[in-house]
């Protein structure tokens, strides 16, 4: 029978074989796959392992320098790389889902590409890809992997496409990742973190991207996400986030009428992210989140939640 213990231990043993003393670049994206497969090589080669974290700028509040810090407490060898602005740049005016992803990608790799030209003689490239992403092209899972297998086409191989390739989690579902992840020590927050998309808030802005939207939805998912963990309902939704829509509608405050933003609040629950059904989450906890949001978030007015199932709506908006 298969256990996570009797994984991890055939699984470094192979790595140590495989790998010997030579280098292997991982991307890490603040995700469970990545993170648990970081930590396997880590095991298996210590600081023969380089990760890079990219700040896309897209992240949610705080999120990146959170994150580098638990990488860093976890003992990985991370370099943290703030690319925000060329990210941000690289999507100035563009509104069309598709071309933000691929500028997202595009860019992604560019920034990745640079930053493994710095760690000399690298062998391998180490991803967290996981069996649901072997088998299907669109990875609920998110993450640098997700982003760079659906972008090899453009135009020539990077470099650091040309290395050997090393995937430790091939053959495992999610929650047999968590339990790896689990028996290795990992933090229990960090494994039972809600998927997040690689292109981030990118695709919960609808339309252009500035950082002033960014700004604006970093605090809404900020308050929203806080909200579910102070009422115990995090670990009970598999996903959520928050949607900054096109559209200003009419409020009042005070004696002045406003014309400013609304957002959209998006709970589910799913198995893999292919079907999912909205969250009936409690009256009161919205009727707070609501009342927060538009207290504490300037330049937002009203907020709806979102009470589709999928299919036909997708988890994200975009
Ligand atoms: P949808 O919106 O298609 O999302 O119902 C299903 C799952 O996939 C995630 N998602 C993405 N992940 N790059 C990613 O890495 C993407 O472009 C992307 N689009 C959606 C979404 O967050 C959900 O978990």
């Amino acid at each position: 029978t298969w256990t996570p213990d009797a994984f991890v231990e055939t699984t470094v043993t192979e790595l140590k074989r495989k790998i010997g003393q030579d280098k292997v670049i991982l991307g890490l994206s603040g995700g469970v796959d990545s993170t648990v497969a970081a930590i396997l090589l880590h095991k298996a080669i210590g600081k023969h392992l380089h990760c890079i974290f990219v700040n896309n700028g897209l992240l949610r509040k705080n999120e990146f320098e959170d994150v580098l810090h638990q990488y860093k407490d976890m003992g990985l060898n991370v370099k943290g790389v703030d690319a925000s602005a060329r990210f941000l740049d690289a999507l100035a005016g563009e509104s069309d889902p598709e071309k933000k992803r691929k500028a997202i990608g595009r860019v992604f790799i560019e920034v990745f590409d640079d930053e493994s030209h710095l760690v000399e003689d690298a062998k391998w490239l180490a991803q967290g890809t996981i069996y649901p992403d072997v088998i299907e092209s669109v990875s609920a899972t998110g993450g640098p992997s997700a982003t760079i297998k659906s972008h090899h086409n453009v135009g020539g191989l990077p470099d650091f496409m040309k290395l050997n390739v090393v995937e430790p989690l091939r053959m495992l579902f999610k929650d047999e990742v968590r339990r790896v992840g689990a028996s290795m020590g990992i933090d229990k927050t960090l494994l039972g973190r809600h998927p997040f998309p690689g292109p981030g808030l990118a695709i919960r802005i609808l339309g252009d991207i500035t950082p002033e939207k960014v700004a604006i939805l970093q605090e809404v998912d900020a308050i929203f996400i806080n909200g579910l963990k102070e009422w115990g309902l995090y670990d009970k939704v598999w996903q959520a986030g928050a949607m900054l829509l096109p559209v200003n509608s009419v409020g009042v405050m005070g004696d002045e009428r406003t014309y400013e933003k609304c957002v959209a609040l998006r709970a589910v629950e799913s198995t893999d992210g292919m079907t999912a059904d909205w969250v009936n989450l409690p009256y009161e906890f919205l009727q707070k989140t609501s009342n927060d949001i538009i207290n504490k978030v300037k330049g937002v007015n009203r907020v709806v939640y979102d009470i589709s199932s999928k299919p036909p709506a997708t988890i994200e908006w975009e």
